[in-house]
Parts: structure tokens; sequence; C-alpha cells
């Protein structure tokens, strides 16, 4: 039935304003008592068996939301309405801003794939952070925090932006994530180099466990996929040196690889981050990677063109305990999250393991070699 809706209305639709309207349903249905009670039985149902525990929070379930879909924190209740077990919001950036010009968000549907460059359009961590304090919960989820560097700060004052952003967000956050990874903010990428990574994590965790009294907000930090694979090496043990808590990988990708021939070239030679079906090969190669240098003493999350319960299954066996995704939901539609929790619960019960943790990489220690 969806598959109908998109063909009919999304599809004839520019990309962002289709996000737009879609969003402003959720966020409605999810105000109203009665619809909302009523999705969220009928998209969420519960798997105990699916019962989650990453960084010391508890989730319902492994599957979540990528950042980028609600970059503002507006949509959090309607979002878990739909499934997710938990939702990361952002990418939020010290200073308000409004993003590339448009337009700025292509859809490939013959490749089950996006491209944008939205450039972090949000705005900002003061605003966002007023609304998190504002927050009233229906659905009780885990809410991840992912922040990013405003445009107009010049790279080498980079950590002074993102400290600003903790200090403000990091008490709202049940995690935060240190973006470096989006192609579509100048220079960005280069703060995931080591000698850029280790100051700028360093600040972050000091500002966070400056502006948090009792708690200790885990801390991760999101990789792209197009870092080298002994720089994906080289992020592990910073990470593992400086005790963070997990790495998310991948973002999106500036390569055109995996794309087949269908799509409308002009629209595969827009610049941006490619994400959805064709970045699956290389995240899922990212993540087994990281798995065999880190094992369990860092918690991964696995996003990148998961589109069903196979494909998060398979980022479980590869060293996952958590699982996002963004572009398929644009094409499977609201019934995405349930289907994969169904197909994952199906799938553990044939498997031989006990307990979801207990397949967390289990093919990447069958077959170490990356
Ligand atoms: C339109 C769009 C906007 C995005 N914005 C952000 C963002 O602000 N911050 C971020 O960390 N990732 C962002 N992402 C990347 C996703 O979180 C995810 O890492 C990537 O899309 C790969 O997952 P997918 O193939 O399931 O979409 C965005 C992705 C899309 C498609």
């Amino acid at each position: 039935m969806y598959a109908f809706f998109f063909r009919l209305v999304f599809r004839r639709m520019d990309p962002e304003r289709a996000h737009h309207l879609a969003f402003a349903w959720i966020r409605l249905a999810a105000r109203i008592p009665v619809l909302r009670t009523f999705v969220a039985a009928a998209l969420a149902p519960r798997h105990k068996e699916l019962r989650t525990e990453a960084f010391g929070l508890r989730m319902h379930g492994p599957f979540g939301l990528a950042a980028g879909f609600d970059k503002n924190a507006a949509a959090i209740d309607g979002m878990a309405m739909l499934g997710f077990d938990h939702i990361e919001i952002g990418t939020v950036t010290g200073e308000p801003q409004p993003g590339n010009p448009k337009k700025r968000l292509f859809r490939l549907v013959e490749d089950r794939a996006l491209i944008n460059r939205m450039g972090f359009n949000n705005d900002g961590s003061a605003a966002v952070a007023e609304r998190l304090a504002a927050r009233e919960a229906v659905f009780r989820t885990v809410v991840g925090v992912n922040i990013g560097k405003t445009k107009v700060v010049p790279e080498a004052e980079a950590a002074a932006d993102y400290v600003k952003s903790t200090e403000r967000l990091a008490r709202h956050a049940d995690y935060l994530v240190v973006n470096v990874s989006s192609p579509n903010t100048p220079g960005l990428r280069n703060l995931q180099a080591t000698e850029s990574l280790r100051p700028l994590l360093t600040a972050v965790r000091e500002a966070a466990d400056r502006s948090v009294d009792g708690r200790r907000v885990p801390l991760l930090v999101k990789i792209a996929p197009d870092l080298a694979d002994e720089d994906v090496d080289a992020v592990a043990d910073l990470a593992v040196e400086l005790g963070l808590d997990g790495i998310i990988a991948t973002n999106t990708t500036i390569a055109r690889e995996g794309l087949g021939l269908t799509s409308d070239p002009e629209l595969v030679k827009e610049t941006g981050g490619l994400s959805g079906a064709p970045l699956k090969e290389r995240s899922l190669e990212v993540l087994r990677r990281l798995y065999a240098r880190v094992g369990d003493r860092i918690t991964l999350v696995g996003v990148g063109g998961v589109e069903n319960a196979e494909d998060a299954w398979q980022r479980i066996l590869a060293g996952a305990t958590l699982v996002q995704g963004y572009s398929a939901f644009i094409y499977e539609g609201p019934f995405w999250a349930r289907g994969i929790h169904k197909g994952l619960a199906a799938r553990l019960a044939t498997s031989p393991y006990a307990t979801l943790a207990e397949a967390i990489g289990a093919d990447t220690r069958k077959a170490p070699a990356a």
C-alpha cells in the first residue's frame, strides 16, 4: 500500500517537500492521544527477546532512526510511535544555520538511494536544547544527540563549537555523537585524522562531564565510509585509548559505486553524500573491520544501506549492538521498523544464539581477517 502511495504522491513531489509533509503528519499523529496509541500498537509491537542494552542504556530493541531525519528534535515521540527503538536527533551545530541552497536532496529511486547536500540545516544548539528541555515524553525512548560544526566556524576553532553544543545539549542527551563525517560541511571530515580527533573528543568528553551532574553521558563518534582502511583502524585505536563508548559506522559516501545503470545520470552527478542500498557493502565492511579491531571493548552502531531484517541481522552478526537506518524509510514507509523487528525476532529464534547479545559479532569472530 505504501509503495502505491509513494508512487502516486511522494515520488511526484520534490523530495524535501515530501519529507516536510511526512514529518508534519508524523508529528500530528503523535499529538492525538487515541491515534498515537492505535498507531504505536500497530507499528511498534514489542518483542521481549529483542531487548537491547548499549552503553548502559536499555532499549526495546536494537533498531533506531539515524541522524538527519529529525534534525531539530521535533518528532521524537512520532518516530518512537513508528517503532524506532532509539532516535538520534541532529546534526545540531553550535549556531543555527540554513544549510545549503535548495535543491539539495535527490531520490535515486531505481537504486533505492538518496543523494543529499543538506549542509546541516538546523535551529542551532540553544534552540534544540530548549526544545529537549521542554519535551514531555509520551513514549519512553532513547534519544541520542548528534553534534557537528557550524559552517562559518573555521576548522581550527571547531572544538570550541562542539564544546558549546555539548555544554547546551549533553544534559538532555541519553548519548552524544560527535559527527566528523558528513561530506557537506567543507573541511569537516579532516577532523577524522587522529591529530585533530584526539583533542576534539577529549574536549567534548570534558565538556560533557563538566555540564552533567551525576551521570556520565556516553560519547560516540560517527565516521565516513570513505576512510581508508588504515584510518578506520586508527580511529578504532583512538576510541579505545580515549575510552569512548561507541563508534557509528557509517555516514553517507562521496563515492558513486554500487549504482545501477537505471538511475538518471544527471542525478548521479549531483554533489553530496550518497546513502541507501549502494552504501550497504562498504558500511558492512567498515563495521566488520572495526569489530575485528575493537571486539566488545567498544559498542558499534551499524548504519548505511540497511533495508530489511536480513540487513539488520547481518550488521549484528558483523559486530553491531545497535543498527540504524534512514534512506530505506523513505522507500519502505511506516511499516518499516515493524517488519525489521519481526524479521529479527524470527532470525534469532532459528539461529544458534540464545540472545541477541550472543549473536553480536559472531560472523566476524568466525572469520576475523578483514
Ligand atoms: C537527507 C539526509 C540527511 C542526513 N543528515 C545527517 C546529519 O545531519 N547528520 C548525520 O550524522 N548523518 C546524516 N545523514 C546520514 C544518515 O544518518 C546515515 O548515516 C546515512 O544516510 C546512511 O544510512 P542509510 O543508508 O540508512 O540512509 C543524513 C542522511 C540523509 C539521507
